[in-house]
This record gives C-alpha cells, sequence and structure tokens, in this order.
C-alpha cells in the first residue's frame, strides 16, 4: 500500500497553530410552511488541525443542519435565514461567491454523508468520480488523475483498486461505496472533513471498518474533523472533544474523556446510559430516555429538555440555561461547559 504521506504534495494554507474551522455564534432559522423553524440556535466552537470534535444528539436535533451551515449549503435567503459566521482555512464561508463555494468544497473541505448513493453518480464510474475532482481542482492529467485516484483508493483500502475503477456504483457493496466517497472527500486533501453519520447506512462489522479508517486517515493526514453521529457509541474512543446537541443547542462541551466520565448535563448523562453494553446480554432493556425532543416551532421557554428531566425545578421552565464553562471552587474549568441550572455530577458553573 503507497504511503499517506505520498499523497500530501499540497499543504493546507492554515498557518500552524491557527484553528481550521471557526463557528460563531451560528444561527440557521427554516422556513416552513407550518411556521419558522431555529434549527441550530447559537453555536460557537473553534476546531484545530489534527483536531475531531464529535457532534452527538438524537435524531432531530439539529446536527445535520449544522453540519450543511457550516460547509455553506444552507445561505442567507428566502428558504433559510443564517446569521452569525463560519471560517474555514480562513475563509469566511458565507461570504464566499457560488464559484469560490465550490472551490471551498473541492480543497479546503470534504464531506461524507450518511448514504454514499447522495454522493455518487449511479451513471459515472467509481474512477471518473475522483478523476473529474482531481483534474479540476489540481490540474492533473488523464493519466496523472487516473494514478493518483488508484492510489486514493488503496488508501481508503479498497483491494484491486485499479478494477473498481472500471466500476459502476451499483457494482459495489455500501462498505465499498463509503470507502470511495470517503477517497473522494480526501482526494484534495483538506484541511477539514465533515462525516455526518458516515457509517449509519452500514452494518455493524462495516461501521466499525468505515469509523476506524477515518481515524487513521485523520491522524495521518492531519485535518480537522467534524464527526456527527446520533449514537455516542460511535465518536466515543473517536473524538478529541464531544459537543451535545439538544433542539439546536449545544448543552455541553468537554474533552471527551471528561465528558463520558463526569457528565455534568442530565441530557448527556441520559445519553450515555442509553449507550449499548456488549457485556449486556440482549434481554437486558437499555435505559432509553422517555419522551421526545420539543417542536422546534415552538420551543418550550426556559431549558428545552424540561419536560423530559428527572432534575428539573421551577426555575427550569422560566429561564434558559446558557452554555458557560465549567468550574471548580470558582475558577473556570478549561474546555468544559454546560448549560444546566441544577448540574449533576457536582457541577458548577
Ligand atoms: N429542509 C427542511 N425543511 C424543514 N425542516 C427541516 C429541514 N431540514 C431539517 N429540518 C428540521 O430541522 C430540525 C433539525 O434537523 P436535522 O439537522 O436533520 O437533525 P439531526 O441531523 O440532528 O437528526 C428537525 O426538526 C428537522 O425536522
Ligand atoms: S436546566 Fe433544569 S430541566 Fe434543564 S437540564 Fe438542567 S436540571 Fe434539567
Ligand atoms: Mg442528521
Amino acid at each position: 500500500m503507497s504511503s499517506s504521506s505520498a499523497l500530501l504534495g499540497k499543504r493546507s494554507a492554515t498557518e500552524p497553530g491557527s484553528p481550521v474551522l471557526v463557528v460563531e455564534d451560528l444561527r440557521t432559522r427554516i422556513h416552513t410552511p407550518r411556521g419558522d423553524l431555529q434549527a441550530v440556535d447559537g453555536i460557537s466552537f473553534s476546531l484545530g488541525r489534527g483536531e475531531t470534535l464529535g457532534i452527538v444528539g438524537e435524531s432531530g436535533s439539529g446536527k445535520s443542519v449544522l453540519g450543511r451551515t457550516i460547509m455553506g449549503l444552507y445561505t442567507d435567503g428566502p428558504v433559510t435565514t443564517v446569521t452569525g459566521r463560519v471560517t474555514i482555512a480562513g475563509k469566511d464561508v458565507h461570504a464566499l461567491s457560488a464559484k469560490e463555494l465550490r472551490s471551498l468544497w473541492g480543497a479546503d473541505v470534504g464531506m461524507v454523508f450518511q448514504d454514499p448513493m447522495t454522493a455518487l453518480n449511479p451513471v459515472k464510474k467509481a474512477g471518473v468520480h475522483l478523476t473529474e475532482s482531481l483534474r479540476r481542482h489540481r490540474g492533473m492529467n488523464r493519466s496523472q488523475a487516473r494514478a493518483r485516484a488508484e492510489e486514493l483508493l488503496n488508501l481508503v483500502g479498497i483491494p484491486e483498486p485499479r478494477r473498481r475503477l472500471d466500476q459502476y456504483p451499483h457494482e459495489l457493496s455500501g462498505g465499498m461505496r463509503q470507502r470511495v466517497v470517503i477517497a473522494m472527500a480526501l482526494a484534495n486533501e483538506p484541511a477539514l472533513l465533515i462525516a455526518d453519520e458516515p457509517t449509519t447506512a452500514l452494518d455493524v462489522t462495516v461501521q466499525k471498518q468505515i469509523l476506524d479508517l477515518l481515524a487513521r486517515l485523520q491522524g495521518e493526514l492531519g485535518m480537522a474533523m467534524v464527526l456527527i453521529s446520533h449514537n455516542l457509541g460511535v465518536v466515543a474512543g473517536r473524538a478529541d472533544r464531544v459537543a451535545v446537541m439538544y433542539a439546536g443547542r449545544v448543552i455541553e462541551m468537554a474533552d471527551a474523556a471528561t465528558l463520558f466520565e463526569a457528565p455534568h448535563h442530565p441530557y448527556t448523562e441520559a445519553l450515555l446510559a442509553a449507550i449499548p453494553r456488549l457485556h449486556q446480554p440482549p434481554h437486558v432493556r437499555l435505559e432509553a430516555i422517555d419522551g421526545a425532543p420539543p417542536n422546534m416551532i415552538a420551543p418550550p421557554v426556559g431549558c428545552r429538555f424540561a419536560p423530559r428531566c428527572r432534575y428539573a425545578q421551577d426555575d427550569c421552565s422560566q429561564v434558559l440555561p446558557v452554555l458557560d464553562p465549567a468550574a471548580v471552587d470558582g475558577v473556570a474549568t478549561p474546555g468544559h461547559s454546560f448549560a444546566c441550572h441544577h448540574p449533576v455530577n457536582g457541577g458548577r458553573h
């Protein structure tokens, strides 16, 4: 197998130490026939080179809208209203022209979605998906692009890459298709990879292979990665930091070890309790979180988790808790913040 360092012909324009991704007070409002829906409601974070941020939360919490808004796929216009700022490799994403945005997608940021077929054209061979991008963004000729495409398929663990280049998406398994999509996302060595439920559509053994592949490539290529999943177990062991989303907001963020060992938000605690444990016999009922997330068109006043929270008190349904740094003896704990009036595990603001 060719070494991935051979692929690092081009270096990211990002200065060492400066963040690859900065998200500042991002808000995405979707205008629907039933009313306006605040799908992303005031999210801020930054991500450095080589760092992986896991974003977790139940279905409908706004993870995909956040990922797509970061990519510049939702813009400020008649269908959606976007405020705040996203900066990728120093570029203000929502200030880019359509042409500049396409070049950002080709070069600075790659994406992998849940269903590989959304990224693959069924009438194009696997190799063509790769060579088109390499020729357009890297200026390669046909034979250079084909050689690099073969190298990329090798990098993502596809056996017999030369033969696979000439196969159509329907001739590949789901796992192989997702590997092709990952190769496409990595073709131009982006500074940032956004992976939105990259394995949810795959069976369990393939899921682990694909997640391990992403983690390995992310480390070898030094990319920053946003790994989005509804399953906290998927990001466990693969993210440096984890942000937990609920009803469009980040309600807790910490380095992964802290979040898993001592979460302060009751929702994080409940999500952790819902992770399936491998050693549990299958008949043991997992503790799922009772109730449903709020209606995002008219969310409750105060804490949006209050109707489902076992620790809720009167103030919870009156005052919206904001994401503030956790503290020990009045001193802020770097990197750990949560939004709750009555935190668990000894949490304090
Ligand atoms: N195109 C759309 N039109 C209307 N509502 C949408 C659209 N896309 C997402 N939503 C709504 O936005 C909220 C967040 O959705 P999403 O980001 O897909 O959640 P997640 O990825 O966490 O499952 C949900 O309430 C969803 O129904
Ligand atoms: S603010 Fe209140 S309702 Fe919300 S999570 Fe904390 S304890 Fe529960
Ligand atoms: Mg989603």
